[in-house]
């Protein structure tokens, strides 16, 4: 096991009434790359802020690997920390221009002196924006401003950074370049923690997943432990007119015996609730079989006895989404 180097206990924040963030717990592992997935308003960009300690926790409390390695309470002491690089939300700049930010930046940071200007050259043309080394900011896009946010995260060459929605606003140009360099981050054994609603974009790259919804984690685990979780038999059949609500329970009962013996029968209950499902704004009914060719010709004979009276099916088809997609999607529901 590799060593942990952050640590939520308990971590809760609320905004006047509101947990923003509750009781999560986390363990992040040096050279893991964490999806932190959630929909607007999960509490993400809450949970990057108390980890910068730009909030303060409610309740509970943050640990972070220092350089004598040991897990240090960042509420008691946040000095001599592992190195951390930080992009939250839209980056806000005071208006001077990429050369003087970043070198007042590099101080901050006690970057060596000498390698100060080489860095910033490097990084501003790695990303495009050389030319733009002494414009003033103000006059930047919006996607500049974020890549300038991305080389500030990253500028000291951190331990660990901790990006917010790293790719709002980029060109898919950009996009490649950032991937490009978390790659490499990744490969040095450095840690990384992407916050993004951007499930298919984030997976990519990442190790694990947290899913976090209403300032709650709902799954946190390897991205390959999920998919497997998730490894359905299923048929997606598509109606002709939706099914009354009033007959709605009737239809999904009767199809819950009729078609039993057939049924998958080892369904993550806290995922899908029932082996038969139905959504009435696309008219669509997923059945989830037991993966055998037999059960599922018996599923369609019996459709078309039992059930013509019910409902009529237009055509049949596999999943679209992906197994992360809708695990993302029946969590957050
Ligand atoms: N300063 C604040 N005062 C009051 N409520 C806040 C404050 N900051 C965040 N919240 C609330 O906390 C909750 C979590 O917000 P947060 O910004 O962490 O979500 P998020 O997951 O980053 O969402 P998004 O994907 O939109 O960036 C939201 O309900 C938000 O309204
Ligand atoms: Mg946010």
């Amino acid at each position: 096991m590799t060593e942990i180097i952050l640590k939520t206990n308990n971590l809760s924040k609320k905004f006047g009434k509101n947990f923003a963030v509750k009781n999560l717990n986390l363990e992040v592992h040096k050279g893991e790359t964490i999806g932190f997935v959630g929909p607007n308003g999960a509490g993400k960009t809450t949970t990057i802020k108390l980890i910068a300690k730009l909030l303060r926790p409610t309740t509970g409390n943050i640990s972070i690997k220092n350089n004598r390695n040991i897990l240090q309470d960042i509420s008691v002491n946040s000095q001599d920390l592992i190195s951390m690089g930080f992009l939250i939300d839209i980056p806000v700049f005071y208006d001077s221009n990429p050369n003087v930010l970043l070198k007042h930046y590099a101080k901050l940071h006690n970057y060596p002196k000498e390698k100060i200007n080489q860095r910033i050259d490097e990084l501003l043309s790695h990303f495009n924006l050389i030319n733009w080394k002494k414009k003033r900011i103000k006059t930047f896009s919006k996607g500049m401003k974020q890549k300038l946010g991305f080389i500030q995260a990253i500028f000291h060459d951190p331990e660990i950074i901790f990006l917010d929605e790293p790719q709002t606003g980029l060109d898919p140009k950009a996009r490649i370049k950032i991937r490009q360099y978390l790659k490499t981050f990744k490969e040095q054994n450095k840690t990384i923690f992407i916050a993004s609603h951007m499930l298919r974009e984030i997976s990519e790259v990442c190790d694990k997943i947290a899913f976090i919804n209403n300032g709650e984690i709902i799954k946190f685990d390897r991205i390959e432990n999920m998919e497997k979780l998730l490894k359905t038999n299923e048929i997606i059949c598509q109606l002709l007119n939706p099914i009354p609500l009033e007959k709605l329970e009737f239809v999904i009962n009767k199809l819950n015996e009729k078609l039993a013996l057939y049924l998958d029968k080892n369904l993550d209950p806290i995922i899908f609730k029932s082996p038969v499902q139905y959504q009435p704004s696309i008219k669509e009914l997923v059945i989830f079989y037991d993966g055998n060719p037999e059960s599922k010709g018996e599923i369609f004979k019996i459709l078309g006895k039992d059930f013509a009276s019910d409902f009529t099916i237009i055509s049949f088809s596999q999943s679209k989404t992906s197994l992360l997609e809708k695990l993302y999607l029946e969590k957050i529901k």
